[in-house]
């Protein structure tokens, strides 16, 4: 069984919640006869609305953060279970962004991989190199750390359920898009890994992403890759023509 293709929008802080359930039903009207599957990722606050937009069409909603424990004293947290009971399927773990100005560590993205799966989430789990790090020449090593850190403890069965996103930090809203072949580079490496740390058929079925500055024009070349199963979309999903152009580009 091949990967499946998976186009999502990571909207970040954006949109508000009286915004989302028109433009959710645009996306799903202006996708309708997408040949992968459509996710949108909102705020927290956005989920209810989105949910009800998507509610009896093809697009599936995704929150972009949950905390690992069940429940209990930890103000302003979210569990899966709350984002289950609100009908959402995907939850973006470990975004870059996340790494960086909340003290999102390796260790707290196994957790929270974790919890996704034991609660029936789907994780899309993010993982990438600084421009720095690029420029030493360690990419592949610190992916592979990622990665290994990122599945530790998860089962075989349970790894084929996860989705990985490779986002290089340095394409991340700059406009800088990591050329085809170097995308490539990396999600074969992080396919590889994974062949090695379960089996070469359980790596084939993992959906790896590639995200960072991917917009109508360059979308068909990258997923046109075969170890880029799709998108994982900051800006361009903010606009449905454009988001809706990338999930053309995926078929
Ligand atoms: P941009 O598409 O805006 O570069 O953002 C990519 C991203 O971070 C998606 O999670």
């Amino acid at each position: 069984m091949m990967a499946k293709y998976i186009v999502a929008g990571n909207w970040k802080m954006n949109k508000l919640p009286s915004e989302t359930y028109d433009f959710v039903k645009s996306v799903a009207a202006a996708t309708e006869n997408a040949g992968c599957e459509v996710v949108c990722c909102t705020p927290y606050v956005c989920l209810s609305k989105a949910v009800e937009a998507a509610n009896g069409t093809h697009v599936k909603i995704g929150a972009e953060n949950l905390h690992f424990e069940d429940k209990g004293a930890f103000t302003g947290e979210v569990s899966a279970d709350m984002l289950k009971d609100l009908g959402v399927t995907y939850v973006i773990i470990g975004h870059s962004e996340r790494r960086q100005y909340n003290a999102e560590t390796d260790e707290t993205v196994n957790l929270k991989a974790k919890k996704a799966l034991e609660k029936g989430l789907i994780p899309i789990v993010c993982v990438g190199e600084s421009l720095e790090q690029r420029e030493a020449g360690i990419t592949m090593d610190l992916i592979s750390i990622q990665i290994k850190k990122a599945f530790a403890g998860i089962s075989a069965e349970d790894a084929k359920k996860v989705v990985i996103a490779y986002e290089p930090i340095w394409a991340i809203g700059t406009g800088k898009t990591a050329t085809s072949e170097q995308a490539e580079e990396v999600c074969g490496g992080i396919r590889k890994i994974l062949a090695a740390l379960y089996c070469e058929k359980c790596a084939d079925e993992i959906t790896i992403q590639y995200g960072g500055s991917m917009k109508p024009s360059n979308a068909k070349e990258l997923m046109e890759k075969p170890n880029i199963d799709g998108g994982l979309i900051g800006g361009a999903s903010l606009v449905t023509e454009d988001f809706a152009a990338i999930v053309k580009a995926a078929n």
